[in-house]
């Protein structure tokens, strides 16, 4: 939801702003721009994708050693070249990048617009440069200026701000939505993730909320906002900027999808960690989970996990419907929020409600991300930078990082856990199947509507499946347990509506294979996913088909990888980019 980046360097940064704001693109696409600060604010932006902005006005050309840039995901004011960030001042001697919302923008710009400030753009952030403007005319420097201006702001804000009258320096600030700073021999940086500035450097600071920074060349100092200096530890990233390219794959997702295998044995690693959390968690009687979209559906695997291989009462709630729910918990309820980002504004602020009542633990993917400093406990999933907008490795990794907890909150299930380990070699030979599942793609590239349906552990499969398809496709896709196709959605099947049909070994197999007879025998056309010794699976013609020991309690962990790479080529065979999705963004910083 809008990255944003600003670095003061020995040199020119416009092209190290362009560089770093493109390994922000996943975060938002609507528009992209450029400030620098020489004698004045040079400013280049312009509303669509990166490098379509870059062909037409030639990005990097700016000068300056002090600059910010920007990529949108569009909010407040439609995504047009107008409302592109940075946003000036109405004397252009002020610039300023926001990812975030002003949630009491429209009062604020009533009241600057009486006192004679006039507005550009349709946008909640304008607000905020003219709000410096006014502080500076009254001799504030810009330092105090913005720490004047965010006291008056309600709402979310990662801002980084440049100024003509202190060319030098960047004045940040964060509340709310992420912003991390990154230090160098050649300079520093600021920058809402670490993938923006992994090419510069390792080091980096993790801000918390009402923190304001000031950076210059040499020097970055973080204060609170009654300008008290704080001492921040220096960390360092494990990520490499690698992990953060294509790495010759035509498109991030792809490369993810093809970095599962590698991921699920670096989630495995975490058994040592996970099992010396599980022995620091209280007395609890039920486990609550809280997540949105995919995080939301490894959570509901692992609700059907725990319930059957446990027997704890265990919850399942959308994060952007906590606030429903928050009664029900107490001391004895151990909250699990998965969020791959750690940013997402729902998860967070119900992550603050439930710390209220109840142990936390946050399964999370970006180290040092905002939900690692609410929670309890954390859980790294180990999946390294994604950067496709649809969730695939990550998923993987949360599911292994479930399964492991699982397995030691159930007293060291040995079973479960040598099963997690031959998973893991297991996986390597699914790829293969790539130029199979290419050629069914095919097949469904004129589609309007598909099923997913599974039963069990699957039925999240089954979601997650249809989740990956509408996004990436634009088909509409539903996943449904499949027991519950013929109380409705049956009547909708015929020839036209293929159905995917999760058929794995185990207890279920039978009554999900019976519901699909039932779809067979009225026209509806499937794509069986099930074991390749099961007979009946053998004999059909749209199948594929996987190693029998994956059974139903570890298909949710490599049937999906099959799904993922169907959306993925029927999203190649539609001609649409599958890493960048239309209205979607990766990390979903605002409610
Ligand atoms: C789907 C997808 C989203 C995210 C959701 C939660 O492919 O990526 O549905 O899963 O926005 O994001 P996190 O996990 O970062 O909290």
């Amino acid at each position: 939801m809008c990255g944003i980046v600003g670095c003061v360097l020995d040199k020119k940064v416009a092209p190290t702003l362009l560089e770093s704001i493109k390994t922000l693109e996943y975060r938002g696409y609507d528009s992209v721009g450029l400030s620098t600060v020489t004698d004045k604010i040079n400013i280049k932006k312009g509303k669509g994708k990166i490098h379509e902005v870059d062909e037409k006005l030639d990005l990097a050309d700016l000068d300056g050693n002090t600059g910010i840039a920007h990529v949108r995901w569009a909010t407040h004011g439609n995504p047009t070249t107008k409302n592109a960030h940075p946003h000036n001042d109405c004397k252009n001697e002020i610039s300023i990048v926001h990812n975030g919302i002003i949630g009491n923008y429209k009062d604020l710009k009533q009241d600057l617009i009486n006192e004679g400030h006039v507005f550009k753009s349709d946008t909640d952030t304008e607000v905020i440069s003219h709000l410096i403007e006014k502080y500076m005319a009254k001799n504030e420097n810009l330092l105090e200026a913005v720490q004047k201006t965010v006291k008056e702001l309600k709402g979310s804000y990662a801002l980084a701000v440049i100024s003509t009258k202190e060319p030098d320096k960047i004045i940040g600030a964060r509340n709310e939505s992420p912003l991390i700073v990154g230090v160098s021999e050649h300079g520093n940086y600021l920058a809402s993730d670490a993938t923006a500035i992994l090419k510069e450097t390792k080091k980096v600071i993790y801000l918390d909320n009402k923190e304001l920074i000031e950076l210059t060349k040499d020097n970055v100092k973080i204060m609170d906002y009654d300008l008290n200096p704080l001492e921040k530890k220096i960390e360092t990233i494990t990520w490499t900027a690698e992990m953060a390219e294509k790495g010759g794959y035509d498109h991030f997702m792809l490369k993810e999808i093809h970095e599962e295998p590698m991921v699920i044995k670096e989630s495995l690693s975490e058994e040592s960690k996970i099992k010396s959390i599980v022995r620091k968690f209280k007395n609890f009687n039920r486990i609550c989970f809280v997540a949105c979209g995919t995080s939301y559906h490894a959570s509901l695997v692992g609700e059907y996990l725990i319930e059957s291989l446990i027997g704890k009462p265990t919850d399942v709630i959308l994060a952007s419907e906590f606030d429903y729910f928050k009664k029900t918990l107490d001391d004895h309820t151990l909250v699990i929020f998965i969020t791959q980002s750690g940013e997402t504004a729902d998860t967070l602020e119900a992550i603050k409600i439930a710390n209220e009542k109840s142990e936390t633990l946050a399964i999370v993917n970006v180290v040092g991300s905002s939900i690692t400093r609410e929670a309890d406990h954390v859980i790294y999933t180990r999946a390294g930078p994604e950067i496709g907008v649809a969730a695939t490795k990550t998923y993987l990794s949360q599911l292994i990082c479930i399964y492991l907890l699982v397995a030691y909150l159930s007293d060291e299930n040995e079973e479960l856990l040598n099963k997690l380990y031959e998973i893991s070699e297991l996986s390597e030979q699914l790829l293969s199947k790539e130029e199979q599942i290419r050629e069914i793609a095919k097949n469904y590239t004129d589609v309007n509507d598909f099923f997913y349906i599974g039963r069990g552990f699957n039925y999240p499969t089954a979601l997650e499946g249809a989740l990956k398809l509408k996004e990436i496709t634009y088909i509409h896709g539903e996943g449904y347990a499949a027991g519950e196709l013929k109380h409705g959605p049956l009547a909708l099947i015929d020839e036209n509506i293929p159905v995917v049909g999760i058929v794995p070994p185990g207890p279920s197999r039978n009554d999900t294979y019976t519901n699909l007879k039932e779809i067979e025998s009225r026209g509806g056309d499937i794509i069986y996913l099930g074991a390749n010794n099961d007979p009946s699976i053998l004999e059909k013609e749209n199948k594929l088909l996987f190693d029998p020991r994956i059974d139903e309690t570890l298909a949710p962990l490599l049937y999906i990888i099959d799904l993922q790479l169907l959306a993925y080529y029927i999203s190649i065979e539609r001609g649409i980019d599958p890493d960048k999705p239309k209205n979607l963004a990766k990390s979903v910083t605002v409610k």
